[in-house]
C-alpha cells in the first residue's frame, strides 16, 4: 500500500545496495529501488537481485517501492516476473498509451502481484495524453520527469525551469482530475538546496503534494516544503476568522492585510489547515 501522503519519494539504483541500506533513516516518506535508468543496460539481473536481498533487509522499516522498466524495454517483463514480495508498490517510468497501461494491468493481475502503481508522465506524448493516462485505474499516483520529458523533446533543460513549466502544470491538472497524489520532478544538482527548496515550493503552489528526491538532504527540505508552516498556519485561520466575521454581516469579500479575500481564497486556508491536521 502507499502512504496516505508521499511528501518525499527517494530513489537509489538498486545496483548501490550501500545506498539503498541508508534510505530507511533519511525520514522520506517512501522509497524507490530503481531498476529503471539507474540501472545500466547490462546490469539489469544484478539489479534484480540486489532488489530482492534489499527488501528482504529493510522490509517494515519504510515503505518501499520498485521503479521497474517500462513496457517497450526488453526488460519489462523480466522485472516483473523477479519482483519480491514485501514490496509496497511499482513505480512504471514513460507512461505513454491506455493500451500500455491495459497491459501492465494484465501483466500485474497474470502475475497475481496486487501492487498500486506510480506512473511516470515524462515524454511528449505521456504530456499530451496525461489525462487518459492518469485516470487509468491501474495509477494510484504520479511523478512528472522533466529529464527525459526535456531530452524527448531535444529541449534544454535550464535551472530557470521556464523549459518545462507548461508540460508541469498540465501534468497536475490531469492529476487533479484523476484524483491521485501528484509528485514533481526532481532537483538533478544535489549540492543546490536553494534550488530544490524553490522547487519544492514551485510544486506545492502548482497542487503537487510531494517531490522526487536523488539524495538525503533533498528528503528533509521536501518535507518541510510540502508541510504548511506555523506562520502559513496561523495566517490561514486568520483569513477564515475574518471571512466568517464578513459573511455574519453579509459580506462575501473581505479586505484582510492587503488583499481581497473572498471564497477561494477561503477554500485555499481551509486545505491549509487541513494539511496541517492531517
Ligand atoms: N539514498 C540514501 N543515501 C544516500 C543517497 C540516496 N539516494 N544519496 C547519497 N546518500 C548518502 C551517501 O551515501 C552519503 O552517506 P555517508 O554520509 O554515510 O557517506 C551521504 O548520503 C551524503 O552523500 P553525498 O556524498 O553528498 O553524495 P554522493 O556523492 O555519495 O552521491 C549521487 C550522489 C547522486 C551519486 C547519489 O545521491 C545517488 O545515486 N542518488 C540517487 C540517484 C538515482 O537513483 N537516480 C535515479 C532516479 S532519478
Ligand atoms: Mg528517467
Amino acid at each position: 500500500m502507499l502512504p496516505r501522503r508521499i511528501r518525499s519519494l527517494l530513489f537509489a539504483p538498486a545496483v548501490r545496495p550501500d545506498l539503498v541500506r541508508k534510505m530507511p533513516a533519511t525520514g522520506a516518506d517512501a522509497i524507490v529501488i530503481d531498476l529503471e535508468d539507474a540501472t545500466p543496460p547490462d546490469a539489469k539481473e544484478t539489479g534484480r537481485e540486489e532488489l530482492r536481498a534489499a527488501v528482504v533487509d529493510i522490509a517494515g522499516t519504510i515503505p518501499i517501492l520498485a521503479r521497474i522498466n517500462d513496457a517497450s524495454t526488453p526488460w519489462f517483463h523480466d522485472d516483473l516476473d523477479s519482483l519480491p514480495e514485501g514490496l509496497d508498490a511499482l513505480v512504471v517510468p514513460k507512461l505513454e498509451t491506455v493500451g500500455g497501461l491495459d497491459a501492465l494491468q494484465r501483466g500485474l493481475e497474470a502475475r497475481g502481484l496486487d501492487l498500486p502503481v506510480v506512473g511516470g508522465i515524462e515524454t511528449a506524448l505521456g504530456v499530451a495524453d496525461a489525462r487518459a493516462l492518469l485516470t487509468h485505474p491501474v495509477v494510484a499516483a504520479a511523478y512528472f520527469g522533466a529529464e527525459d520529458f526535456i531530452a524527448d523533446m531535444g529541449g534544454v533543460r535550464t535551472t530557470s525551469n521556464h523549459e518545462v513549466t507548461v508540460a508541469r502544470s498540465h501534468v497536475a491538472v490531469a492529476g487533479r482530475l484523476a484524483e491521485i497524489p501528484m509528485l514533481d520532478m526532481i532537483t538533478a544538482n544535489f549540492q543546490d538546496d536553494e534550488r530544490c527548496r524553490r522547487e519544492c515550493d514551485e510544486a506545492r503552489e502548482l497542487g503537487y503534494h510531494g517531490k522526487l528526491c536523488i539524495h538525503p538532504a533533498q528528503v528533509t527540505i521536501a518535507n518541510e516544503a510540502f508541510t504548511p508552516s506555523t506562520e502559513e498556519i496561523e495566517r490561514a485561520h486568520r483569513i477564515l476568522a475574518a471571512y466568517e466575521d464578513g459573511k455574519a454581516r453579509g459580506i462575501a469579500s473581505i479586505a484582510f492585510e492587503g488583499r481581497m479575500v473572498d471564497e477561494p481564497v477561503a477554500v485555499q486556508a481551509r486545505r491549509v489547515i487541513l494539511l496541517a491536521e492531517d
